[in-house]
């Protein structure tokens, strides 16, 4: 925010100007109904503005605030606390939720009909000429000020939700990264174990239950075999790959396998080895299914 001084600097606003529209006063005061009122009625006109203007003791404050705002324009003395007055203006609006939009329009309205006013009232033209350029002025920073409470608004919002935003996202990612390797870390101790069953079954051959050990031991290698696919998969995933559902629909098919395996072992009833074929044959066919997919979805 700029202090009275530089933004007077920065319009070209000089003592000259202060007095011209001091000696506009008296004209403002006795127009400052008719202009509102005409403004009001070209407010009501645009449903988005009518809406504020329903409440009728709100109307009363506001005919109030408008007019003495008016006159004001013409006090001739505008110090930084002619400033703040003009800041906390801006602030009201923001706070009613009134488009920033609708305050240009109104200010456009404004200027129009006071130099209408101006035009009507002066007969000298150069005279005209120096009061309108006052006027201009001064409503220019005017709009200026308040506009400048909108904008700050605006960045201010937007500096706390952008914030928001990234602080959520990378906790967000933090903590999904945290998880995978969490599952990294299970997946290969459940690999150490599985090796460890690897072991047992071997054992298992050179007791001479030589049936039950190879395919006991045929079965744990395909697990280890998934969790190596698995393994490999999260890892990928942790160095911001992409997620391979294929791999899971894996692991239940091996799996399977594995129950099949351990299943004929058992010599389990039909129905059971039946069931067990009948998920294969389904889990099978969505393998097939996904992994064309996934071919097609990669141009292939
Ligand atoms: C030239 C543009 C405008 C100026 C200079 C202006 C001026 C003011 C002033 C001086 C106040 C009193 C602020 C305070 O309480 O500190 C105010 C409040 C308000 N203005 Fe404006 N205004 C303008 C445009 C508009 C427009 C286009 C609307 C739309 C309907 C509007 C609606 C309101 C409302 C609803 C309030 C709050 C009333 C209350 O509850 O007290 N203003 N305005």
């Amino acid at each position: 925010m700029f202090t009275i001084d530089e933004l007077k600097r920065h319009y070209l606003f000089t003592d000259d100007d202060a007095a011209l529209l001091a000696s506009l006063q008296p004209l403002a005061e006795a127009n400052k109904h008719a202009i509102t009122d005409r403004m009001y009625d070209y407010l009501f006109g645009i449903p988005e503005t009518a809406a504020f203007l329903q409440d009728d003791a709100v109307l009363q404050r506001l005919k109030t605030s408008h007019q003495d705002w008016l006159v004001g324009l013409f006090s001739g003395k505008y110090d930084n606390h002619y400033l703040r007055k003009l800041e906390k203006i801006g602030l009201a609006h923001v706070r009613i939720g009134l488009n920033a939009h609708f305050v240009n329009c109104a200010m456009n309205f404004i200027r129009q009909a006071l130099v209408d006013l101006i035009r009507e009232t002066n007969a000298d033209r150069e005279m005209r000429r120096k009061l309108t350029n006052a006027t201009e002025k001064i409503l220019d920073a005017n709009l200026d000020v308040m506009s400048a409470s909108y904008l700050e608004e605006e960045l201010k919002k937007e500096f706390v939700s952008h914030r928001l935003e990234s602080k959520l996202i990378r906790a967000t990612e933090r903590f999904t990264y945290g998880l995978n390797l969490i599952l990294v870390l299970a997946l290969a101790g459940v690999s150490i174990s599985v090796v460890a069953q690897f072991g047992w079954d071997l054992v298992h051959i050179f007791q001479g239950n030589i049936e039950k050990g190879v395919l006991s031991a045929l079965g744990t290698l395909l697990i280890l075999w998934m969790m190596i696919e698995l393994l490999g998969n999260e890892i990928k995933n942790l160095k911001g790959g992409k997620f391979n559902i294929l791999v899971f629909i894996g692991v239940i098919i091996v799996a399977l396998i594995r129950e099949i395996l351990i299943s004929t072992l058992r010599h389990d009833a039909l129905e059971t080895q039946a069931f067990l074929a009948g998920t294969l044959l389904i889990l099978g066919i969505v393998y097939y299914l996904v992994s064309r997919s996934q071919k097609d979805g990669t141009g292939h």
